[in-house]
């Protein structure tokens, strides 16, 4: 990715801020683990989630497909970046929240791997920034099916 396509620390700052904010949210009775993320579209909106979870434990849902969800059905399609803060129930970031398996896989049907960029964070200035392809290497997605249908 070149310079300029990276998030500037402004942008990073605001992401995580909105993340925070996001998590608090948090619908999750059984774990007791909060998740809250924010995801930013190529048109510069913030579209927030987190997660919520359920009785019956299968139907919950992570912060970041919920943030997607709520996006791609609004009509956004193009994603530039994420933040995702978690940690156990309380005020307090103890931990770097990585996204789990699905999720990553979600992100690999709308965002372009090498570009997408994915920010954990503790607090606004305790933070790690990955691409897509760092965290989902070798990833499956749409130009997978499209070129076997074209084939
Ligand atoms: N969780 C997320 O929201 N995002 C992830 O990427 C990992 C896990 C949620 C799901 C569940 O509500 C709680 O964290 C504990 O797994």
């Amino acid at each position: 990715m070149n310079e300029s396509e990276k998030l500037s620390t402004d942008s990073i700052h605001e992401l995580v801020k909105t993340a925070i904010e996001a998590r608090r949210k948090s619908y999750s009775p059984y774990s007791h683990y909060q998740v809250g993320a924010a995801l930013l579209t190529a048109g510069g909106q913030i579209v927030t989630g987190c997660n919520i979870e359920n009785a019956a434990y299968g139907p919950s849902n992570c912060a970041e497909r919920t943030a997607f969800f709520k996006a791609v059905s609004e009509g956004m399609r193009k994603f530039s970046a994420i933040a995702i803060v978690g940690s156990p129930e309380g005020e307090e970031l103890t931990q770097y929240a990585y996204p789990c398996g699905v999720c990553r896989q979600v992100m690999m049907e709308f965002c372009v791997p090498s570009q997408f960029q994915i920010i954990v964070a503790k607090s606004t200035e305790d933070y790690r920034v990955f691409t897509l392809a760092e965290l989902l290497p070798e990833g499956f997605g749409p130009a997978n099916v499209c070129e076997a249908q074209n084939a």
